[in-house]
């Protein structure tokens, strides 16, 4: 049997004592593998004396991360910081230092990815990052290896795990957003700053990743339209609900001859859908290849076992190639680096969906009649409408629609003159629909 493996662990906290774990408890299991140990040698943190979720015996603890990157007998550092400042500057001194890394940070992969692997290219190491996308859920391999003979058309996921328990949590227990939030972060399934979550920044970093591998296009965060799950009313869940629909939050990446679309927020979503039933802080992704059709995958989106699940796997493929030809290896973004290009993305003017729309209206005679003709002139279809009777002591009636599919320009500047109209009050609601049909 071969000498075990060394390993440098930075971080040592939801994830990273994740992975002491899984080691520790499947090292057997993991040995008969990888054909030999997998042994973490060094892990650095933040505070030393700082109690921990895992039993470090045997690992030498440090402050100082720099120590790992310059240990000659390290082959392998697993990044499990997060955030894009030092984190990026650990990935790139270990890569020039020859060393392999395995990252769970979307951040870092959407933000720099282009960059790491250019040097991990350059310097034939591997760069892994299973655990960044979807949590426990193989995705990455699935787009990456297994989906690799299919031009792959479109994806769409539930892909932030924080986001998911908070919508469950409300609609089917009533929970307030702030409770159901601090429980996330309890769990430990929230980002350092959980605005990421909330806001669809983690989405998104997730989408660049998976819009990269599928399509062959670069890494390009800055491209993607994002909206978070702040801006939901109970009563957005409740009318989608009559209507058959459930409310999740997505992202969606598509290709087609005009080019690419990338969008993260919220959508009404048919409840016959499996993914309409994911609940909780469980991810789903639905992927169509043209050879193969739709595929879904789902499991775990967060949480420290799970996304030791990802971490080590990646930790296992690393190994099992640290003798194989660079050249030989799976490209890090699924495409052969040279053949990596830039495809047009789409504006979101020009993207077309179909929209769920609530307004608040005085409630007179001839209301109905003029938002009908407002949303014809603008060339919109009306699918399903439905008047909520006023409330005890209002004037105002909720008017929900759904429409036919329509370019988002178009709906713009109706809702611009419905907004106009002295009988609406307010803003009006918008939420995009999605029928995920082949
Ligand atoms: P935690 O905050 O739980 O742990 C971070 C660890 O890194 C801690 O041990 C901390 O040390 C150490 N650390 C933080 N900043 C620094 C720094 N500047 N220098 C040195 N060490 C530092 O984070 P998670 O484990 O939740 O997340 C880690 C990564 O995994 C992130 O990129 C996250 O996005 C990603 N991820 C997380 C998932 C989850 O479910 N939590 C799921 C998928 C990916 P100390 O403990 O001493 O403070
Ligand atoms: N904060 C992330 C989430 C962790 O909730 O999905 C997993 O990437």
């Amino acid at each position: 049997m071969l000498e075990p493996v060394k390993i440098g662990l930075f971080g040592l906290g939801t994830v990273g004592c994740g992975v002491v774990n899984v080691l520790q408890r499947n090292t057997n299991e993991l040995t008969r593998r990888a054909g030999r140990k997998i042994q973490i040698s060094h892990a650095s943190v933040r505070n030393i004396n700082k109690s921990r979720l895992c039993n470090t015996q045997g690992i030498v603890l440090t402050e100082k991360p720099m120590d790992l990157v310059n240990n000659p007998d390290i082959d392998i550092v697993v990044e499990l910081i997060g955030g894009t400042t030092r984190a990026f500057e650990l990935v790139m001194k270990a890569i020039k230092q020859g060393k392999h890394v395995v990252t769970a940070n979307k951040a870092l992969i959407a933000l720099h990815g282009n960059e790491i692997f250019a040097a991990a290219q350059a310097m034939g190491v591997n760069v892994a990052f299973e655990a960044a996308v979807a949590g426990g859920i193989p995705i990455i391999k699935a787009i990456r290896e297994g989906l690799s003979g299919n031009k792959i058309n479109w994806l769409a996921g539930i892909i932030n795990g924080t986001s998911n328990f908070i919508l469950t949590e409300m609609q089917q227990k009533g929970r307030s957003f702030a409770d159901v939030l601090a429980e996330a972060q309890k769990l430990g399934y929230a980002e350092a700053d959980p605005t990421f979550d909330i806001q669809g920044i983690d989405a998104a970093h997730k989408l660049t990743i998976l819009a990269s591998i599928a399509f062959g296009i670069p890494l390009q965060f800055n491209r993607v339209y994002t909206e978070g799950i702040t801006q939901i009313h109970a009563d957005d869940v409740q009318y989608a609900e009559k209507f058959g629909y459930k409310i999740k939050h997505l992202g969606i990446a598509k290709q087609s001859n005009q080019g690419v679309e990338l969008r993260v927020h919220p959508a009404l979503i048919p409840e016959r859908c499996l993914i309409a039933n994911v609940n909780g802080v469980m991810n789903a992704i639905l992927v169509h290849g043209d050879a193969v059709g739709a595929t879904l995958y789902y499991g775990a989106g967060a949480g420290s076992n799970p996304t030791a699940s990802a971490v080590v796997s990646d930790l296992l493929d690393v190994v099992r190639t640290l003798t194989v030809d660079p050249e030989n290896r799976v490209p890090h973004l699924a495409f052969q680096p040279n053949a990596i290009s830039a495809l047009p993305i789409l504006s979101l003017a020009e993207i077309e969906t179909a929209y769920y729309l609530r307004l608040r209206a005085i409630d007179e005679p001839g209301v109905l009649a003029k938002v009908a003709t407002i949303l014809s002139q603008g060339g919109i279809s009306i699918e399903a409408i439905y008047q909520h009777e006023p409330k005890t002591g209002q004037k105002d009636v909720d008017i929900v629609l759904l429409t036919h599919k329509v370019k988002e320009k178009q709906l713009d500047k109706a809702l611009n003159a419905l907004e106009a109209l002295p009988d609406v009050v307010g803003d009006v609601t918008r939420i995009r629909l999605e029928t995920l049909d082949a």
